[in-house]
């Protein structure tokens, strides 16, 4: 199985994501391979936020060698779904796409409709919101797998 996680930079949501998907995917010796890029292309080739790194490794995962990429059309044929944390990533992921089989890929991260709040402005966002991706991390594993 290969997952792709999507945001906007690549650097605070969708690496907490790719991090912890992978963590727990390697536990369970699930052979899945695990990604992550931004629509937007400002932090390619940059680590993550330091402030995702640093609550990451609060709760015991590593996510600091992990890159920015940016999101491209070929990503649509490269996994088998691609997880995106808000409407907006929706929209622009979505206007990338060229047929139906590329489209039914995409969904959002969250149940319910729900979108991850891009924390980059506010430092106390950062554990809620990595709070949040890991619980959803869990369940997608039972999910899919
Ligand atoms: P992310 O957060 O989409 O969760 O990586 C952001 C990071 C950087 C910017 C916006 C959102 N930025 O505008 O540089």
């Amino acid at each position: 199985m290969k997952l792709l996680m999507v945001c906007l930079g690549n650097i605070c949501r969708s690496p907490l994501a790719e991090g912890i998907m992978r963590h727990l995917a390697d536990e369970q010796q699930l052979g899945w391979e695990i990604s992550s890029a931004g629509t937007g292309d400002w932090h390619v080739n940059q680590p993550a936020d330091r402030r995702s790194i640093a609550v990451a490794k609060k709760f015991g995962y590593d996510i600091s060698a992990q890159r920015a990429r940016h999101f491209n059309a070929k990503m649509f044929d490269e996994f088998d779904h691609i997880l995106v944390m808000d409407r907006q990533n929706l929209r622009d992921v979505l206007q990338l796409a060229s047929n139906d089989r590329q489209r039914k890929k995409v969904r959002l991260f969250l149940t319910d409709d729900l979108e991850v709040t891009d924390p980059y402005y506010d430092d106390n966002l950062f554990e809620p919101v990595f709070l949040g991706i890991e619980e959803r991390c869990k369940q997608l594993i039972k999910e899919i797998k």
